[in-house]
């Protein structure tokens, strides 16, 4: 398998403070790497570089060994269709219906699509994560989890081969996120690749072939899936870094 995103010397300043310095990593294609460690760790910032949602001061990242800066239109759109990123916060329009915002990145990237087409998929999509109320209404009218549930379905609609998750179990309901873990799974058992940030450390061990530990804007350990399973003291030390 090969590398599907490459950060290169990566460095991120926001308020004039270093959060991100150097960074440098090869996530590999068809494979689940976690980010895990302390809030404010720095992992949402490493996963947003990673997916091409915040520019780097310094150096780069490249997707299937294209450099997402220098990306044309077309270029761009492709990836994003391709790689979809799952919000901490959901962040669904606030402004649109929910029909709306399940709507918008099929017009985008399927403008050709007829709506029959456009509407069987979003049913589909809201049936897998078994959303069924009013699709008229605006996402403030939702609770949090409700949102998580929403802002899923809309990344899975374009069917991505990279899916950037943020916490994305958080605020939901057990069967609610066994419902989204097994969607996962089944995306990444087709060969499909996950970069994913959580708190949950039975999660990391069920989905992770590769863990990593985000402090100080920097990656400060990395594991195996097979190591993290095996070692109950490295995953001990895990866990009070993930708690801490
Ligand atoms: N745009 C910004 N302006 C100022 N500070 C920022 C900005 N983006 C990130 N930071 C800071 O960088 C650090 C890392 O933030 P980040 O959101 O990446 O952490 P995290 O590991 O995802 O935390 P959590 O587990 O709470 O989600 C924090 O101290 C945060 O305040
Ligand atoms: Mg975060």
């Amino acid at each position: 398998m090969g590398i599907i995103i490459e950060m290169q010397n990566v460095s991120f300043i926001a308020e004039k403070q270093h959060i991100v310095q150097s960074l440098s990593y090869q996530f590999e294609e068809g494979k689940a790497t976690a980010l895990v460690g302390p809030s404010g760790g720095g992992k949402t910032t490493i996963l947003k570089l990673a997916a091409g949602l915040l520019v780097p001061a310094q150096g780069a990242v490249y997707f299937q060994h294209e450099d997402i800066s220098l990306m044309n239109r077309s270029q761009r759109l492709k990836f994003r269709r391709q790689a979809t990123f799952v919000f901490q916060d959901s962040a669904l329009w606030a402004n649109q219906s929910l029909y709306q915002n399940m709507e918008m990145p099929l017009r985008i990237h399927f403008p050709q699509m007829p709506k029959p087409e456009r509407d069987r998929r979003i049913n589909e999509a809201l049936a897998e994560v078994a959303y069924q109320k009013d699709l008229m209404m605006r996402p403030s009218k939702l609770s949090m989890g409700e949102q998580k549930l929403i802002a899923f379905a809309r990344a899975m609609l374009c069917r991505p081969v990279l899916l950037f998750l943020d916490e994305w179990t958080e605020s939901l309901d057990d069967h609610a996120a066994q419902r989204l873990i097994n969607i996962v799974k089944a995306h990444k058992d087709k060969g499909n690749t996950l970069i994913f940030v959580s708190h949950d450390l039975r999660l990391v061990k069920y989905l992770a072939d590769y863990v990593l530990m985000v402090t100080s804007g920097a990656i400060t350990m990395k594991l195996t899936g097979a190591q993290l399973a095996s070692d109950t003291d490295l995953a001990q030390y895990i866990e009070k870094g993930i708690y801490s």
